[in-house]
């Protein structure tokens, strides 16, 4: 069979395309830990303010647990509750977040937190905050003309530094 010259190197092009674009995905997949929800915590989204943990959104020190602190964190449009969060550096964090309205982002620029916010469900991350600092947290799901003002801050602060 004749294959055209052209249409050979089209043949190649596109096929080596395909091969980039599923080791892109499969990088930031496997590596990057981008994954949709794991779908097992669901919640009723009209009523996110009646339900615990989002009836006490904040950052509570727990006891007993993997982790130390629990971030409960509710989005809407075009904000977060908490407004800014402070945790001291070192702490191993467990996130918990959902939505109230429509899909939000919360990512936390400059880290591996990275969340999807979907109506009815609850995302979580656990991680550790190691390093000193302002992180501006960002939503990174487009959700409507206030999308561009909603951003919040996560200070990771030295609790034996008395200068800030
Ligand atoms: Cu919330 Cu974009």
């Amino acid at each position: 069979m004749h294959i055209h010259k052209y249409e050979k190197w089209w043949l190649i092009f596109g096929t080596g395309t395909l091969i980039v674009f599923l080791i892109v995905l499969g990088v930031s997949a496997f590596h990057g830990g981008t994954h949709p929800n794991n779908s097992k915590w669901t919640i009723n989204y009209e009523k996110v303010d009646e339900i615990a943990p989002f009836n006490n959104p904040g950052i509570h020190k727990v006891e007993g647990k993997d982790w130390d602190y629990e971030v409960v964190l509710v989005a809407q449009a075009f904000a977060y509750t908490p407004m800014e969060l402070e945790i001291p550096v070192g702490s191993k964090v467990r996130f918990i977040a959902t939505t109230k309205d429509v899909i939000h982002g919360f990512e936390v620029a400059g880290t591996n937190i990275n969340m999807m916010l979907e109506p009815g469900y609850v995302s979580e991350k656990i991680t550790t905050v190691d390093k000193v600092g302002e992180y501006t947290i960002v939503c990174n799901e487009y959700c409507g003309t206030g999308h561009t003002l909603m951003y919040s801050t996560l200070k990771v602060v030295d609790p034996n530094d008395n200068s800030n």
